[in-house]
């Protein structure tokens, strides 16, 4: 592998499946990277068991000792930024972050939503996409702006809606091309294609801004 592995930093609130799809990616030898750290605001993650059984670095940062989120995200900074961090990967990460973060972090942070964005931004996608009776929903990578869910999508994946599905069905499936495309995504930041321009408005690779997000077909979830 030309050059030195990319160090991560990867925040998570709850299960880790796409933290163990990047673990899985990086151990395969696909990803470049390297995790420094895992942070979790919530004690109870799965996603801790997960970097402790892969041997990561983990911290437990819990919002409710910090008086206010300003603090709280100095907090985060200070120890993601000890980590030797290039890169910061939420996955599943339950909270806003401030202003003064997402700038420190500018071009260098990543999120994982799930949804073709931007449609649906915000929470309870699944509900919603099966509420307005969409025949197609999906998962995006995208750099983090100061807007929620709104940054320059790098990479997206579509999966079908089926009659019957129900919220946690369709879920299921969205983790399923979440698992593909994050890993993906870091690995493309790792090898120096992805930057993000200087208005915060467009995904550029190798330098030259991006028309459209990528798009990853994952045969899998779409086999009847
Ligand atoms: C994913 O659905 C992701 O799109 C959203 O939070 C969920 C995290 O799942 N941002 P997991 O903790 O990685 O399993």
């Amino acid at each position: 592998m030309a050059g030195n592995p990319l160090p991560i930093a990867v925040l998570i609130s709850g299960n880790g499946s796409n933290l163990q799809a990047i673990i899985d990616a990086i151990a395969r030898g696909e990803v470049p990277a390297v995790i420094t750290l895992v942070v979790s605001n919530n004690a109870d993650a799965h996603g801790l068991e997960r970097a402790r059984r892969a041997g990561l670095p983990v911290r437990v940062l819990d919002h409710r000792d910090w008086p206010d989120r300003e603090s709280y995200d100095r907090a985060l900074m200070e120890a993601i930024d000890a980590s030797g961090a290039r890169l910061v990967v939420l996955a599943g990460f339950m909270r806003i972050l401030s202003d003064p973060f997402v700038e420190h972090y500018r071009g260098r942070l990543l999120n994982i939503h799930p949804s073709l964005l931007p449609r649906y931004k915000g929470l309870n996608t699944h509900a919603r996409v099966l509420a307005a009776g969409e025949r197609e929903h999906g998962a995006s990578v995208h750099f983090v702006t100061p807007a929620l869910d709104d940054g320059p999508v790098i990479v997206q994946a579509p999966v079908p809606v089926r009659p019957g599905d129900t919220p946690e069905t369709l879920a299921q499936r969205v983790h399923q091309v979440e698992h593909v495309i994050y890993p993906l995504a870091v690995k493309w930041f790792a090898e120096g294609h992805l930057g993000m321009d200087p208005e915060g408005k467009r995904v550029l690779w190798d330098g030259r801004p991006l028309d459209h997000p990528r798009q990853v077909r994952v045969e899998s979830v779409w086999a009847a």
